[in-house]
């Protein structure tokens, strides 16, 4: 046995699976959720339709090892029919967000040791009740020590239409963005130099110009803020925190003369009128960017113009 061995623990991951039914002319356009008609989404899609269940996992793992290299793992060695998704390993794509015992987060950067808990299920009876502790056993089980580091529980990102497994399509977030223009627009020609060439100094920035949207730009539209939103992922038709985090980031940049035309794009029931402040945005943000004081910031922003 080496040292490695010694520290490893079993670990179950609960999986919550999903197979799609084949359906003819799906449409996959919109938020299937949207209540109200929305200019940021169709309310036509429907939800998928399939299998679902829930299946459990055992691995024997380092506290340190990632969720996503457990999903590897179990890929590999137990089922290659387990579906996820994931890119770069790094917290750089945001294309691996699930939702970890109910928090949407992202696979790459979910240390076992920070999820793990004690298997709720264990606790309950054959007839569904919860067992009745005794002295021995008052106190709840350790998550770490022993042989076991407990129970981690996963699902495909909340608020958008499941794919397959932990496969969420994210398409209706991808195209709310789209829709608001996420490149700079600066009027009028190219600022040139005497023999033709583009003037590069024409952009310059002060540092304070920069810092008011250099965090903004971080952004990896994952979409765990989405997730996160009650009301986004409750259903509520709202373009939601990454479409609006993407419009602060350009009205916030001084290079960007399209501010108006941005701010008149969100100033909608369904834009900033729809966020009800609840900040669980920003709890999750795998690139730091406080979601919920942001949106606060640009809904002042666009009052002050009224
Ligand atoms: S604001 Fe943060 S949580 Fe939301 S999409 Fe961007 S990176 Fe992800
Ligand atoms: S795989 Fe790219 S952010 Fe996790």
């Amino acid at each position: 046995m080496n040292g490695n061995d010694e520290t490893r623990a079993l670990v179950t991951l609960r999986v919550h699976r999903f197979t799609p039914r084949a359906e003819r002319n799906r449409s996959r356009s919109g938020s299937p959720f949207a209540k109200q008609s929305s200019p940021f989404g169709s309310s036509s899609a429907r939800r998928p339709r399939g299998k679902q269940w829930v299946q459990d996992y055992e691995l024997s793992v380092l506290p340190d090892t990632t969720i996503l290299d457990c999903l590897l793992t179990i890929k590999r060695t137990q089922d290659p029919s387990l579906a996820f998704r994931y890119s770069c390993g790094h917290g750089m794509c945001g294309s691996d967000a699930v939702a970890v015992n109910g928090t949407p987060t992202l696979l790459c950067t979910a240390k076992v040791k920070d999820w793990a808990t004690p298997d709720r299920q264990a606790a309950i009876d054959d007839d569904g009740f919860r067992k009745t502790a005794s002295a021995d056993d008052a106190s709840p089980a350790p998550v770490q020590g022993g042989n076991s580091l407990g129970v981690i529980e996963l699902a495909a990102l909340p608020g958008f239409p499941v794919q397959r497994d932990l496969i969420a399509d994210i398409d209706p977030m991808l195209e709310q963005i789209k829709r608001l223009k996420p490149y700079l627009q600066a009027s009028g020609k190219l600022a040139t130099t005497k023999d033709g060439n583009v003037d590069v100094f024409e952009y310059l920035q002060q540092p304070e110009q920069l810092a008011a949207y250099e965090t903004l730009s971080n952004c990896i539209a994952c979409g765990v803020c989405e997730g996160s939103c009650p009301v986004f992922a409750g259903g509520e038709a709202f373009i939601g925190p990454a479409a609006l985090i993407t419009a602060s980031r350009f009205i916030n940049d001084s290079r960007d003369t399209a501010a108006d035309a941005r701010m008149d794009a969100i100033d909608t029931a369904d834009g900033i009128a729809a966020c009800q402040s609840v900040r669980a945005c920003s709890r999750q943000c795998p690139r730091g960017i406080d979601v919920g004081e942001e949106i606060w910031q640009l809904i002042a922003k666009v009052k002050e113009r009224q």
